[in-house]
């Protein structure tokens, strides 16, 4: 069944005398319990089709319908974890989690169950009290991952989440993201400007150009069934990438990445 649909979207920013076209054209459907992958050079406009669907932005042509519905603004049915956690830095783990479920109104008792079921879901049980001071990036970032997934919405947006996080601790929140969503059955939409990861995480890897961003891959993918089916945790996720499956798609889009990378940028004006 299809959550979101994108029809014809268009975008431009207007910061000086030339306006900046940064989507053209755009037509995604997201089905329910899809990870959809979005990558692309930079520039290409990843973040902006996340923020048009988030609701911090309009299209300045065409829709984007939730559930049917035209997307006017931000709302509980979508969650957002950007590349560097936006955790406040007075509240504990806990605090930090439990805001979603307060603003929602869940009754104390069940949002405390929630809580800690999302709290132990990322590996964090046991830095319940701690603050955000005291844990390190990664751990900060599941904080993130849980306090999204405590709002229970339709569909969780990730924007480059891993981004700044050292390769080891990148490749552990794949698997554990990969874990989740297993468990979860949540929508993901995740920009990332790593092919491996997309490849690796993604039923589905959406490959956009720039000048303007418009979609020129979208493929299937199902390499993430055979981790989760796995036992072996990231030992599975490691064995995956390196055969000769894997390495052929990932180099075959990387491939198409990068001839796009060496495009102009988004500058010209709307038609
Ligand atoms: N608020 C804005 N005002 C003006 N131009 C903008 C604005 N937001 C984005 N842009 C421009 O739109 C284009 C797409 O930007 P966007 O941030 O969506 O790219 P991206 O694919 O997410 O890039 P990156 O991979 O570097 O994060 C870029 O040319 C950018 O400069
Ligand atoms: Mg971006």
């Amino acid at each position: 069944m299809a959550i979101l649909e994108a029809h014809d979207v268009s975008v431009w920013f207007r910061p000086g005398k030339t306006a900046v076209f940064a989507l053209k054209d755009i037509d995604l459907v997201i089905r329910e319990g899809d990870f959809t992958c979005l990558v692309g050079p930079s520039g290409c406009g990843k973040s902006t089709l996340l923020h048009l669907i988030a609701g911090f932005l309009r299209p300045s042509v065409g829709e984007i319908l939730l559930d049917g519905r035209r997307i006017e603004g931000p709302g509980a049915d979508r969650a957002v974890v950007m590349q560097h956690p936006t955790l406040l830095p007075w509240m504990t783990v806990y605090g930090n989690v439990e805001l979603g479920p307060k603003v929602r109104s869940v009754p104390a008792s069940d949002r405390r169950r929630l809580v800690e079921q999302y709290i132990d879901l990322v590996g964090l049980a046991g830095f319940a009290s701690r603050r955000p001071y005291e844990l390190s990036g990664g751990m900060q970032q599941r904080v993130a991952v849980a306090r999204a997934l405590a709002n229970d919405s339709r569909l969780l947006l990730m924007d480059e989440p891993f981004g700044a996080l050292d390769a080891l601790t990148r490749e552990t929140m794949q698997f554990e993201l990969l874990r989740i969503w297993s468990l979860t059955k949540k929508t993901i939409l995740f920009v990332t400007h790593d092919v491996e990861e997309a490849v690796a995480c993604g039923t589905r890897v959406v490959v956009m150009t720039p000048g303007p961003g418009r979609i020129a891959v979208d493929r299937a993918i199902d390499f993430s069934r055979s981790v989760i089916a796995g036992a072996g945790g990231m030992r599975d996720l490691r064995a995956v990438k390196s055969t000769p499956a894997f390495v052929s798609v990932r180099e075959e889009l990387m491939a198409t990445v990068l001839g796009f990378a060496n495009r102009n940028g988004a500058r010209c004006e709307p038609q």
